[in-house]
């Protein structure tokens, strides 16, 4: 092309002056773009991140104590021994591990939407946040969920930078 042959003979010292640069400026420009191409797929889920909302942990409470406080003191369900357990293992597998072991003298019984507000109110018992969106009763999207502990490792309570303490 006879326009860009004439412009580069005439400015040679300006693009000899921007080649170093092209490498450089595609250098910072490729991993931004990468890392928002990955937005619409987010990473798994985390309990840590409002999973579930209080309504849904309300109702599983009261289910909790028709349907499972017959042998269960809610504390047998938190605490180190949850962490233990299903730190790193996903909501799914924890909701079909209740849904088909308890109650122990009836697995089953109760409605998949039972199951999952009761997992919802075990997650708040446990100290997980809830959040503006349901915990989902699809298996796939429960399967994505990952039961993750804070850093921290710690129980029901945070403490905050001013040092109040927070129930979480
Ligand atoms: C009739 C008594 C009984 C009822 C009712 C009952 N459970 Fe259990 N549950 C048990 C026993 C016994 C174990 C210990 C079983 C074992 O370790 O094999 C257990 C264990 C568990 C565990 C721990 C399982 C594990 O391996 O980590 C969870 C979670 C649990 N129950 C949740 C529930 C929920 C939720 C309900 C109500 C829907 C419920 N249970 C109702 C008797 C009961």
């Amino acid at each position: 092309m006879s326009f860009q042959r004439l412009l580069i003979r005439r400015s040679g010292a300006w693009a000899w002056h921007l080649s170093p640069v092209l490498p450089g400026l595609l250098l910072l420009t490729a991993p931004r773009g990468a890392a928002w191409a990955q937005d619409p797929s987010p990473a798994p889920a985390s309990t840590l991140n409002g999973v579930y909302t209080e309504g849904q942990a309300r109702k599983g409470e009261s289910t909790f104590e028709k349907q499972c406080t017959a042998c269960h003191v809610p504390a047998a369900i938190t605490g180190l021994p949850f962490r233990k357990a299903w730190s790193g293992r996903t909501v799914g597998e924890f909701l079909e591990l209740i849904r088909t072991t308890m109650p122990e003298d009836n697995p089953g019984k109760l409605s998949r939407g039972q199951y999952v507000d009761i997992i919802a109110y075990l997650l708040k018992l446990n100290g997980y946040p809830p959040g503006e969106k349901s915990l989902p009763a699809d298996d796939g999207a429960l399967q994505r969920i990952r039961i993750d502990t804070t850093s921290s490792g710690s129980g029901r309570t945070e403490r905050r930078k001013d040092g109040k303490r927070e129930e979480t």
